[in-house]
């Protein structure tokens, strides 16, 4: 029995609509409807065509889970080769293009449409009455694997193509990439099902897309950009730009980051502006590409070998480079950890010098297998700092050595020691290793803890070099006399330096806690300490067990502060600090009023209060035995809403805790007995 010709308007209206939405969503950029419509209008085409089987249709949205299997990937011969694009690394290299273009020209200013080069894999799509018919991979150029199975899956691509003029057949060629998140979530998804990660959303599109299985690639998040097309030849259109805009009415999705420059100022200008925005964009890019914008001129410039004469890709400098370990030294930092650093051979890499880079520790050069005299990949991505990615075992040299970590350690002598659940090695001498004593003073002086303005690193490394401060209770010893012998040390600096320290010696028991550098007592720790124990000598004479009493203070952290206090020295460095004057502030030993409401409670703080900073209401919080935490969770007693306060004040409501807002709180900090 046919079908009533009401169900196929159905079909077809569920059809248009879910192609509208993709449409708003790749190609506009603007989402118009929630996941769960479209997901809604999907089910119920769905159910439709199940009924119906007729109803389907190749355009379909329904057909994008994924035909049947293959046995191998189809050949297809491209109309047209698809070609490369001549590489400039250099503003020279782009400079010599535009060069060349103008005297091929005979002009004086060209334009160029510009476009971020996709980090992706480059395919070809043939669209016959705007439906798309086939689409193929490069491959090499003239030949390229039939992929079409596997593009229907990509809801980026349009199935069926809408507005006019639309030619009877064409081309259009482009990139099909993973967008950043899309990868991350899909590799976070593959390693919790225990399956295959990809290194980068390069390779995790290529995978996707030569999968023989197509129903793999519908579950695989690409996308794809369109860049080009052979209607362009048709002859009803000037620019490349105009032919991209045509694009973008026809239903492809093409990227919002492309711009028609002028001239070679014009070109930098872009290579520099995205340059910026490089980290911030939403998919990888390797570089940007250069096209003469009139269509008649890059007729005119043509082709030379396997590249257009009209075009240039301008890369941005590789982010991984290969470079040889010279040696493998070790720096020892503040608690003594011996961190094993690979001096390399000066390499370029992101267009940076890069001559070390960190190996952590003594784990990770195993599991990396890093040898002295070894090959290595080195990567600078952005700003993060370089490390070595792998060895080229396959390089390794006859003279190669496997990295030994010192038995002593490399300032003091002292032996090292590795404790088995840990990954760092340390240097046992403490305070004694000229290294680590560095590192303490640094740490002594920074901002949270003394906080002595001026105390910096060139200085610390001359006090202790001369042997001028061995611990901080040194620094309280200092002259003027003293320090004038210093490089870069006038009078007047002197001066100013030796205010700061006198300064730091009224300061918090808080503070002064964490100045001190005890491995494991990062500042909230020290702010607890101080606030249970109320004075320096019930913490140092407190054992391991009454250190736990202290919330939050495990095992770990007690054995850290009971084995410092047990150390002489150590002790005699408190004594010494609090003979030279260092005194708490009252807020620190006040009697803390344990009845009150505030006493033992934690708070979240969110959104701006009309009148407390957030660092004044923090304080005060603790002032009253009370303790100020980040984020929300089944332990927070209160929430502290401010204006905005967003997701906190949310996740508030939903634990069911407590939300205040200014008034209130300072309404319980009075009951407290607080300020
Ligand atoms: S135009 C004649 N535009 O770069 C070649 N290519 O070396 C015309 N690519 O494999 C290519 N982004 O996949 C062009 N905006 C863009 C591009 C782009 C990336 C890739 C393309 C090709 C390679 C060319």
């Amino acid at each position: 029995m046919a079908l009533s010709p009401a169900i196929h308007a159905q079909a077809a209206e569920l059809r248009a609509a879910i192609e509208q939405h993709n449409h708003n969503y790749y190609v506009l950029d603007n989402p118009a409807v929630p996941d769960a419509e479209y997901d809604r209008l999907f089910r119920e085409l769905q159910a439709l065509e199940l009924a119906h089987p007729e109803l389907v249709t190749l355009d379909s949205p329904t057909q994008r889970v994924g035909a049947s299997p293959l046995a191998e990937f189809a050949e297809v011969r491209h109309a047209t080769p698809m070609l490369s694009l001549n590489n400039a690394f250099d503003e020279e290299e782009v400079e010599a293009f535009d060069r060349r273009v103008r005297e091929a020209l005979g002009t004086d200013t060209v334009e160029y449409a510009t476009e971020p080069k996709f980090d992706g894999l480059a395919i070809s799509l043939v669209y016959e009455k705007g439906l798309l018919v086939s689409g193929a991979t490069r491959g090499d150029g003239s030949t390229g694997e039939d992929v079409t199975a596997n593009l229907r899956t990509v809801r980026a691509i349009p199935l069926r193509l809408r507005g006019e003029q639309i030619p009877a057949r064409f081309e259009v060629r482009g990139e099909v990439l993973m967008f950043k998140a899309d990868f991350e979530r899909m590799n976070e998804n593959q390693r919790q099902r225990e399956e295959k990660t990809f290194a980068n959303p390069r390779n995790a599109a290529a995978g996707s897309l030569r999968q023989l299985d197509p129903r793999i690639t519908a579950t695989r998040p690409l996308s794809f950009f369109a860049y080009g097309t052979d209607a362009a030849a048709s002859g009803k259109y000037t620019r490349h730009s105009e032919t991209l805009d045509v694009l973008a009415k026809w239903g492809f999705p093409v990227t919002k980051e492309r711009r028609v420059a002028s001239g070679l100022a014009g070109l930098l200008d872009y290579f520099r502006g995205i340059g910026e925005r490089r980290a911030q964009l939403p998919f990888d890019i390797d570089g940007v590409v250069y096209k003469v914008d009139l269509l008649a001129a890059q007729n005119t410039l043509g082709f030379v070998s396997r590249a257009p004469r009209f075009a240039l890709a301008h890369k941005f400098p590789a982010e991984e480079a290969l470079t040889v370990v010279e040696a493998i030294d070790i720096q020892v930092g503040r608690t003594g950890t011996l961190t094993p650093v690979a001096r390399l051979a000066p390499v370029s890499v992101g267009g940076v010098t890069v001559t070390n880079a960190t190996l952590h520790n003594e784990d990770e050069i195993r599991r990396k297998d890093v040898w002295v005299g070894d090959t290595v990949v080195v990567r600078r991505a952005g700003d993060v700092i370089p490390e070595v990615v792998r060895v080229i075992v396959e390089k390794r040299p006859p003279s190669a050595q496997p990295f030994v970590m010192p038995e002593k350690c490399p300032v003091c002598a002292s032996a090292t020691r590795k404790a088995e659940d840990e990954a760092a090695t340390r240097c046992s001498a403490g305070l004694y290793c000229p290294a680590q004593r560095k590192q303490a003073l640094l740490h002594f002086a920074s901002r949270r803890a003394l906080d002595i303005e001026g105390l910096g690193e060139k200085l610390v490394e001359q006090v202790v070099e001369r042997e001028l401060v061995r611990t901080p209770a040194d620094i309280y010893r200092l002259s003027v006399e003293t320090l004038a012998g210093l490089e870069r040390m006038a009078e007047k600096s002197a001066a100013n330096l030796l205010e700061a320290i006198e300064k730091s010696k009224q300061t918090t028991l808080a503070r002064f806690v964490y100045a001190l550098g005890i491995r494991n007592v990062g500042e909230s720790t020290a702010q607890d300490l101080a606030r249970y124990f109320g004075n320096i000598d019930a913490i140092a004479n407190a054992n391991a067990e009454g250190l736990q009493q202290v919330p939050d203070v495990g095992p770990v952290v007690a054995q850290s502060i009971a084995g410092f206090f047990a150390e002489p020295h150590n002790r005699a460095v408190v004594d010494e600090l609090m003979n030279a004057g260092v005194c708490f502030a009252e807020a620190a030993q006040r009697e803390v009023n344990t009845a009150g409401p505030v006493y033992g409670k934690t708070f979240v703080l969110t959104g701006a209060m009309p009148t407390l900073s957030r660092d004044e209401a923090t304080q005060r919080i603790r002032d009253c035995g009370g303790k100020v935490t980040g984020s929300v969770s089944k332990k927070t007693d209160y929430v502290v809403a401010g204006a905005d306060p967003g997701s906190k004040q949310e996740k508030a409501l939903e634990l069911g805790i407590a939300i205040l807002d200014e008034a209130g709180l300072l309404k319980l900090l009075q009951q407290s007995g607080g300020s």
